[in-house]
């Protein structure tokens, strides 16, 4: 797990394509957050690539998690196959002509995180009618089709920022991509404003250049946009890192987990080195994501402070009769 906030999804589309394996075990090697998988049909984009197949055999070569970006025509029919495939998250095209809807159902369904790309001149509001059914919302700053086009940076500031709004749905894990041109010399641009998940292809690929520094240094670039320019000099949340709710005895944190995680928000429940209670188990502590401690003390400040009252009076009364008791 990473400090940070950016995180690099790695296309392989500049990669010796005969020697995917490699190609991915490479990229892990380098400090890739994930694997984007740019899959073209020669129908809605003029360039073909590589299919499910392809990716299901990929799939035990590397840990990292797999992005599918379909600029296919009629994912509908192959939804299935992708997902068999073990993609964990799978983006289809707005664009498209057939009915978008039943395939971002079926992905979520699947477990996985469904999302819809935007092609450069397709404006966001477009993604409006499927808003609630997005995890993640690409913004294309090039045409899609080739690896190593030219970064198109109006469209970057016309859409990364406001994508989030897309995915105001979401209290934690909505993610915006930015795919297309992103290196050294943009991605402290597409940073600042605050892309979560930054598609890197031809950049990793240049012969002479350390694949790990390059992923490094785009990462850090990143950070220091939003860090300087969209967040008042305060550094990132680190994007992965948990920390302490509450503590509460067990029976109660179960039951405050539940109620934080309704509102979708992830939970950790851990036995803690903190108080004893009298039934001999410790308290647990709730640990929460980081970038979402403020909406959780939002949400449940308050749940904290009755269950914190309720964590009392349940020692209390554990502890009274036996010490009433008759010896
Ligand atoms: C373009 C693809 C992108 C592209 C990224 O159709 O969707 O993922 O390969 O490559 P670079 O970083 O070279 O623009
Ligand atoms: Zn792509």
């Amino acid at each position: 797990m990473g400090v940070g906030r950016a995180r690099i999804s790695a296309s392989v589309l500049d990669a010796d394509l005969s020697n995917l394996a490699h190609a991915v075990r490479r990229l892990e090697k380098a400090g890739a957050d994930r694997v984007h998988l740019d899959v073209m049909d020669g129908h809605f984009v003029p360039n073909l690539t590589f299919g499910p197949k392809t990716i299901r055999h990929l799939r035990p070569r590397t840990e990292l998690p797999f992005d599918a970006h379909l600029m296919i025509s009629e994912p509908g029919r192959s939804i299935e196959e992708f997902l068999d495939a073990g993609c964990d998250s799978i983006t289809i095209h707005v664009e498209i002509e057939e009915p978008i809807e039943p395939t971002l159902r079926r992905i979520r369904e699947a477990g996985r995180a469904a999302g819809l790309a935007l092609k450069p001149a397709t404006p966001l509001a477009a993604l409006e009618p499927y808003a609630e059914l997005l995890d993640i919302v690409m913004v294309m700053t090039v045409e899609p089709g080739f690896g190593g086009q030219a970064f198109m940076r109006d469209v970057a500031r016309e859409k990364i920022l406001p994508a989030r709004k897309v995915l105001r749905h979401k209290a934690y894990g909505g993610e915006v991509h930015v795919d297309g041109g992103v290196n050294r010399e943009t991605a402290e641009f597409v940073g600042a404003l605050g892309a979560d998940i930054l598609v890197v292809g031809s950049a990793l690929f240049v012969k002479g250049r350390d694949m790990g520094r390059e992923v490094r240094l785009i990462r850090a670039l990143a950070d220091e946009g939003y860090q300087f320019q969209l967040n008042d000099g305060q550094p990132p949340i680190p994007r992965d890192s948990m920390v302490r709710f509450t503590a509460l005895p067990q029976h109660l944190a179960r039951e405050l987990m539940d109620r934080i995680e309704a509102g979708g928000i992830p939970v950790i429940m851990l036995r803690s080195d903190g108080r004893m209670n009298p039934n001999g188990v410790r308290d647990y502590d709730l640990l929460v994501p980081a970038t979402a401690e403020a909406l959780v003390t939002e949400r449940h400040a308050t749940d904290r402070d009755d269950y914190g009252r309720r964590a009392d009076a349940w020692r209390d009364a554990f502890a009274e009769p036996a010490e009433s008791r008759p010896r």
